[in-house]
């Protein structure tokens, strides 16, 4: 049987429960995950590329399926899955919403590079309101982001937004 690698990618600013339901989803059905982080400088992200990176390393549990590797990366999504040796792209939909915007890069992404696949996953229903952007939102105005996101990342959350 061939090694299936599947990719996850994104902002990750920051890691939400939402994003590690669906790590934990992906790890069963692949032999290797790597969460690739988006170096976006350009949306000026919260937390560095090395914070976004630290918060999924100390949250994801070393023994649930399929290896995790956390790389960044930056350039088109599917020079990097290729590159990887993956050929399985994952992303969560939370609700319709999404589907525009994820349809429109599954079909950019395949016209790219018709051997890679991007594979939906749905999260938690407890998970399907919660973005990064929410959450960030919240925490900025002061309201309480603790079941969201790992304890850690809340605490972040809090020294960065109101040092
Ligand atoms: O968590 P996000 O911010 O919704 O993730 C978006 C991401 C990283 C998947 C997307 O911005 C991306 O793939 N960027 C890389 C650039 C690229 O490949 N663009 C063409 C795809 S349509």
């Amino acid at each position: 049987m061939t090694e299936k690698t599947a990719v996850y990618p994104g902002s990750f600013d920051p890691l939400t429960n939402g994003h590690l339901d669906i790590i934990a989803r992906a790890r069963r059905l692949c032999d290797r995950l790597i969460l690739a982080v988006l170096v976006n400088d350009e949306k000026k992200p919260l937390f560095t590329v090395e914070e976004r990176i630290a918060m999924i390393c100390d949250n994801v549990a070393s023994d649930g399926g399929a290896p995790v590797e956390v790389l960044e990366f930056s350039g088109l999504l599917v020079d990097f899955t290729q590159r990887v040796g993956a050929r399985m792209i994952v992303r969560g939909l939370r609700a319709v919403s999404d589907f525009e915007y994820e349809f429109q890069m599954a079909l950019m992404n395949r016209r790219l590079a018709p051997a890679v696949e991007t594979v939906f996953l749905m999260a938690k229903e407890e998970y399907s309101y919660v973005s990064s952007r929410l959450v960030k939102e919240v925490a900025r105005l002061g309201g309480d982001v603790t079941s969201l996101t790992p304890p850690a990342v809340a605490d972040a959350l809090a020294r960065r937004l109101h040092r």
